[in-house]
């Protein structure tokens, strides 16, 4: 595998889960180490975190939101990721700091480069080196996996701009991300992967 970090990243109901089981579950065949993080989460802070950002018992506007996401990945990325590379164990991760540009910086308009900026300084320039992301209409994801979090019950127009943000995204950071369309099929999508990857998919 030709990288130490890579994440998944998408709207909600874009089929993360399936990919990243099917890439560890091959990389476990390979005997290559590697670890899964989930943001937000990940930790055992992290996981408190997440409990507040996706409760519906807290009130958490636009920028505390953004600023408790980006101190959950201060936390994994000193924690967990940084010294799970140095030790030479790759990181598979479901969301990563790409998530917090589109969803707050563009779906809950805070602004590309702000959230880029704090997310920045946050991780202290410890991006993913690949991104994969499962490109989706968001009315078609939705229906596909109702979710009732704080976050993913927000309304479809939201989802929208979040979508429009991974594609700007995408189009900005192009070496670093692979766009795949994600109602493409399942086998076809994962051997695109492994390639880009550079994975053996024997
Ligand atoms: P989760 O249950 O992990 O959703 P999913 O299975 O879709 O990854 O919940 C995470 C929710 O938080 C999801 O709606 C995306 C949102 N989110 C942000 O808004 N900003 C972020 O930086 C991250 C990591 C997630």
């Amino acid at each position: 595998m030709n990288t130490d970090y890579v994440a998944f990243e998408g709207v909600d109901g874009s089929g993360k889960t399936s990919y990243i089981e099917s890439l560890t579950n091959h990389l476990e065949k390979k005997q290559i180490d590697y670890k899964i993080v989930r943001e937000p989460g990940g930790s055992k802070l992290g996981e408190g975190i997440r409990d507040l950002l996706l409760s519906h018992e807290y009130e958490v506007e636009p920028l505390t939101e953004a600023l408790l996401f980006s101190a959950n990945r201060a936390n994994l990325v000193e924690e967990i990721i940084r010294p799970s590379i140095e030790a030479g164990i790759k990181i598979i991760s479901d969301r990563s700091a790409f998530s917090s540009v589109a969803y707050q910086g563009i779906g809950r308009g805070l602004g590309f480069e702000k959230i880029y900026n704090i997310n920045d300084i946050a991780i202290n320039g410890f991006w993913p080196e690949k991104v994969i992301l499962l490109d989706i209409d968001p009315e078609i994801s939705l229906r596909r996996q109702k979710v009732n979090d704080r976050i993913g019950s927000s309304d479809i127009d939201f989802f929208k701009k979040v979508k429009d943000g991974y594609l700007e995204l995408a189009e900005k950071f192009e070496n670093d991300f692979l766009v795949l369309d994600a109602t493409q099929d399942f086998e076809f999508n994962t051997k695109i992967i492994y390639e880009w990857l550079d994975v053996d998919s024997t």
